[in-house]
């Protein structure tokens, strides 16, 4: 077939099938059959030029080259067409409708165990108490035994304890902490310990795993007055102006004497009521005067020194804070119940 006659095959083949595109990829392949350098059917005309008689050669390059010309141009401003039809309606997808009403954000809140535990260390690093984490995992040593509580003592019935292997178990108290405080740091000393303890224990008041807050301070001079002058401070700044405190003998091993301390119910102000079960009183925490072998234990002159020590659940406190009878509550995660404690 003559050139001219491939030519104008070309270009009507163009001229029907270049409006049928909807996408400028389909468009791009259909360009690529007429003008890839290589495979392209004007390309492959080209080739051709050297089957032509010399005279005629510039005449049949010139319309090669206006065909070639004509194509380019055909196909670019094809493909803007699409190109644009292409941005808008990516555009128009991706448009935001400003007037639509937002997803509302809700922002958690602090679980009311953590509020207590906040609390405390706020009322009582105010009083000057420096906060030390011990750790999850005790040997026997600290959890027990320098805690004058050696293995054969009746008080380790106390407190149900879950071992993990031969002398080593799950702390059940954050007065294991006492010891490793004592035998790093000489007095004066003043701190407060919070953290989870573990005892195989499970009902409405008891959990297996629980938190407490331990306090210790020693120093020259440390009497039961500081204690009680201490613990006022605190109830009143956790239960309410006016709240007071009364302790009554108690036994742990690791101070003598030992106390349990009670605070005058903050619900009915001390007549008797559902809460403090008519007694008017509430118990919240154990303390006492540091026993002098647990000084000696961590090195520490019982006869130069002497201290206080306090422990309490913080589940507790939350518990009669917030007037929560069951202590699963605080650990179910159920979100109507967390709900309750934003503020
Ligand atoms: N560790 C004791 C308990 O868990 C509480 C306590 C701490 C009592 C410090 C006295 C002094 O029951």
């Amino acid at each position: 077939m003559a050139i001219q006659d491939q030519i104008r095959e070309i270009r009507e083949e163009i001229e029907s099938g270049i409006g049928s595109y909807s996408t400028s990829k389909e468009l791009y392949e259909f360009r690529k059959t007429f003008l890839d350098n290589k495979e392209g059917k004007i390309s492959q005309i080209m080739k051709g030029m050297k089957d032509v008689p010399k005279e005629d050669r510039p005449a049949v390059g010139k319309i090669i080259n206006e065909i070639k010309e004509w194509a380019t141009s055909a196909f670019d401003a094809a493909d803007k067409k699409l190109h644009a039809a292409e941005l808008a309606a990516k555009n128009a997808a991706e448009a935001i409708d400003v007037t639509m009403p937002a997803v509302r954000e809700t922002v958690g809140g602090l679980h009311p165990d953590t509020l207590v535990c906040n609390e405390l260390i706020e009322i009582f690093s105010g009083m000057g108490f420096e906060i030390y984490e011990g750790s999850e995992i005790e040997s026997d040593y600290y959890n027990f035994t320098a805690l004058n509580t050696p293995a054969d003592h009746p008080a380790r019935d106390m407190q149900d304890t879950f071992y993990l292997s031969e002398g080593f178990l799950l702390r059940t108290q954050t007065s294991a902490g006492q010891i490793h405080v004592m035998e790093n740091k000489k007095p004066p000393i003043k701190i407060l310990s919070p953290g989870k303890v573990f005892r195989s224990d499970d009902d409405a008041t008891h959990s297996p795993m629980f938190s407490q807050m331990e306090g210790l301070v020693v120093d020259k001079g440390i009497s039961v007055c500081d204690l009680q002058g201490m613990l006022d401070t605190f109830s009143s700044r956790i239960f309410g102006e006016g709240v007071k405190t009364r302790l009554r003998p108690s036994y742990f091993p690791f101070t003598e004497p030992s106390v349990e301390v009670d605070v005058s119910c903050f619900a009915c102000g001390g007549k008797g009521c559902k809460l403090c079960k008519g007694t008017g009183w509430i118990e919240v925490l154990g303390a006492g005067i540091v026993n002098h072998r647990v000084l000696e234990n961590c090195g520490i002159d019982s006869t130069e020194y002497s201290g206080f020590a306090f422990g309490m659940g913080v589940e507790r406190i939350a518990m009669l804070k917030y007037g929560i009878n069951n202590i699963k509550n605080l650990f179910e995660s159920d979100v109507r119940f967390a709900k309750q404690f934003k503020d």
